[in-house]
């Protein structure tokens, strides 16, 4: 049975247009029966250009927004069918990393203070000493200096920030991250440095993972399988060296073309 399944998946937007006297509404179907399965430990990629539908097909599986129809189920379960309660605590289980750790951590809270909140959503009762040993333990295996835990974002680069967010993520210990354009403001050298951080993640505590991109390229350094997402539905899926190789889809043919090739000098 697959870990994490998504069946028929849909989820449209009802947008108002035209005028007044003439209202019309136009249906954007971001993501437009979208059929997907996940093993338990896989890292998928999902990769198309902006405006395809990603971000929305990974809130749908988060249940952060509600899908127009179809099911995702993980472990069999059905995540569509749950009341409100159920949902707040699977939210726990999924955990994201967005594009912008700036934005997403609290610029007033210390890394030690935004570790212990996370924490807290699953282990409400923890003491004080058991909290200090699980951040100090979170950031050795982001790569942090638990020295550093009672600074403030601002005081980190974009890529340290980046694994706070990771270590924010993974204090709830979720069975599955959804990282939304995680690297994308990364400067390429910090980018790697991060998928490897997310590869050996994914070794060491055996994480589930969805790894959504705009660019190929990054996509296939770190997914076993990859999905090309295109005006809502999966247009390509497969192994991610065949994807890369041996494309079958047009688009994806495209999607390759525009990654940018480093100079033969580099
Ligand atoms: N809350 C929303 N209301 C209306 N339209 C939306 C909403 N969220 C996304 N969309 C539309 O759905 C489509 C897919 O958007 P999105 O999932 O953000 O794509 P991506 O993450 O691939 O860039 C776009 O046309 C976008 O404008
Ligand atoms: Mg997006």
């Amino acid at each position: 049975m697959a870990y994490l399944e998504l069946q028929h998946l849909h989820t449209h937007f009802t947008k108002r247009s035209g005028s007044v006297l003439s209202p019309k509404t136009e249906v954007i179907r971001a993501v437009d029966g979208v059929d997907l399965s996940l093993q338990k430990g896989e890292i998928l990629g999902l990769v198309g250009e902006s405006g395809c539908g990603k971000s929305t097909l990974s809130r749908t599986v988060m249940q952060l927004i509600p899908a127009t129809s179809g099911d995702v189920l993980m472990d069999g379960t059905s995540l569509t069918q749950q009341n409100a309660r159920q949902i707040r605590s699977r939210r726990l289980d999924f955990q994201m990393i967005f594009q912008d750790p700036y934005a997403s951590l609290n610029p007033r809270m210390t890394i030690f203070s935004t570790l212990e909140e996370a924490l807290k959503q699953r282990h409400r009762k923890i003491g004080r000493r058991e909290t200090q040993e699980r951040i100090i333990a979170l950031m050795e295996t982001v790569g942090l200096d638990p020295a550093v835990m009672k600074k403030y974002p601002h005081e980190f680069s974009g890529g340290q920030r980046q694994r706070i967010a990771i270590a924010r993520a993974l204090a709830p210990e979720p069975r599955l991250i959804l990282a939304d354009e995680s690297v994308s403001a990364l400067d390429v050298s910090i980018q790697s440095q991060i998928l490897n951080l997310l590869k050996k993640l994914r070794a060491d505590l055996g994480l589930t993972m969805i790894f959504i991109s705009h660019d190929l390229g990054v996509v296939r350094y770190i997914a076993d399988n990859i999905a090309v997402m295109y005006k809502g539905k999966i247009v390509e899926y497969g192994e991610s060296e065949t994807v890369f190789h041996h494309p079958q889809d047009d688009y994806t043919k495209r999607l390759l073309a525009s990654i940018p090739k480093l100079p033969a000098a580099c």
